[in-house]
């Protein structure tokens, strides 16, 4: 194929793509490690990764091997067969969390779907008809399909599309108070991230996971944590909850899990793991073998205790550079929140202009809950390219504040 260059894609996707992603002049067209290029050959730091998919860096040579070798043997079969990489990888993340078994979809909305399903279906099955709500957070958010956005914070995500799913009820985020108040007997589950990402990088507070648990053990309803974006080495334990020691009922992982594949997975703990029987959920794609056999690398990687804390220490380090631009913007700057290597910088301003004007300075990242900017490197970054990184996003807060200024 004669590549085509960003302007020649951006008219052709103005005409021929939906115009949900925007505006679109950015082609990226390779990648290697933390490193991106685009169509005409510029060079980017990535510091979004993907949102939080590629945690490996772009193209790392053991995920390509596990593609390629997978690919080579059985790119995809019927889940009404048993398929190897699929019941390696379950067990594989059974034994990581101490969960009992594992489904897999596709993606981080097919993940919340399954794990909404599997809460309504596991009440109904233990306590009958009428327990059907479940309590989701203010600031949240876990897809958009139908039931995914109706338990997704966001009136952008969920205003528009007619009805949404009955029986979700929000509660505030890291107020236990506010859940007592939400909670009733129809309640059989609680949907919580461990750090919430599109709601602005908002870590759940010790006491507010441990609350959860006790509430849900008392009430016998599930906890489920929606880990598709801070889990998988991101916060520097396998998954994020695990810093905190509380276990839950039921885990949801996506995003990174497949090595940049389309893969999610739901892991339930001894309540609920039963309760999906032949003929009540199921998934043409999920598992697929290539993408497993791709999560199963990740999981050799991002497992290993001494990369995880690698992702800590290249955490408080990368903190300590945005540490540094808030005494130097302290009018800019607000506050810096976060977990290993998932990071917030909530500003006073709107941060859209911020991030385009990084990217002319060879950063990617994004902004979130339009006032955070959010980090997401790939885990395998170098201390050199987070200094790199520091030094770019420098370059482009003075040029907005000079902006601002004139
Ligand atoms: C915490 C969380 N849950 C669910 C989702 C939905 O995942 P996907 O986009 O793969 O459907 C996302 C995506 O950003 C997410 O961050």
């Amino acid at each position: 194929m004669t590549p085509l260059t960003t302007q020649q894609l951006a008219e052709t996707a103005r005409t021929y793509c939906f115009p949900n992603y925007g505006d679109r002049d950015l082609a990226i067209v390779s990648g290697k490690g933390c490193r991106v290029r685009d169509a005409e050959g510029n060079e980017y730091l990535d510091f979004l990764g993907g949102i939080a998919v590629n945690s490996l860096g772009h193209c790392h040579p053991a995920v390509v091997e596990a593609i390629r070798a997978q690919a080579a043997e059985l790119i995809h079969c019927s889940n009404l067969y048993l398929i190897d990489p699929y019941v390696r990888l379950a067990e594989r993340l059974c034994r990581e969390t101490g969960m009992k078994k594992a489904f897999f979809c596709n993606s981080g909305t097919e993940a919340t779907e399954a794990a909404m399903k599997l809460a309504r279906r596991w009440a109904a099955n233990t306590r009958g008809d009428g327990h059907a709500t479940i309590i989701a957070f203010e600031g949240s958010f876990h897809g958009r399909t139908y039931g995914s956005m109706s338990a997704t914070w966001n009136k952008k995500v969920r205003e528009g599309f007619g009805t949404a799913l009955s029986g979700v009820r929000f509660a505030n985020f890291n107020d236990l108070e506010s859940v007592d108040a939400a909670w009733g007997e129809d309640v059989c589950a609680v949907l919580v991230e461990t750090v919430q990402g599109e709601g602005g990088v908002n870590p759940a507070s010790h006491a507010f996971l441990t609350g959860l648990r006790e509430r849900c053990s008392r009430a016998d309803a599930l906890l489920m944590i929606d880990e598709i974006q801070c889990g998988m080495g991101r916060c520097g334990y396998p998954f994020a909850y695990q810093g905190g020691h509380v276990q839950p009922d039921v885990v949801l992982a996506a995003k990174a899990l497949g090595g940049g594949l389309p893969l999610g997975g739901v892991l339930a703990g001894e309540k609920a793991c039963d309760v999906f029987q032949p003929g009540t959920h199921g998934s043409t794609f999920g598992g697929n073998p290539v993408a497993c056999a791709a999560a199963l690398a990740v999981c050799d990687i991002v497992f290993d205790p001494d990369f995880l804390e690698a992702v800590g220490e290249k955490g408080c380090h990368f903190w300590g550079g945005l540490g540094g631009l808030q005494r130097e913007f302290p009018e800019l700057i607000k506050t810096i929140r976060g977990l290993g290597l998932m990071i917030g910088m909530e500003l006073t301003r709107p941060g859209a202009e911020i991030v385009k004007i990084a990217r002319r300075h060879g950063l990617l990242i994004n902004c979130t809950a339009d006032k955070v900017l959010r980090f997401l490197p790939p885990l395998t970054v170098e201390q050199s390219d987070i200094d790199e990184a520091v030094e770019k996003l420098h370059a482009a807060l003075k040029e907005f504040e000079a902006q601002a200024n004139v």
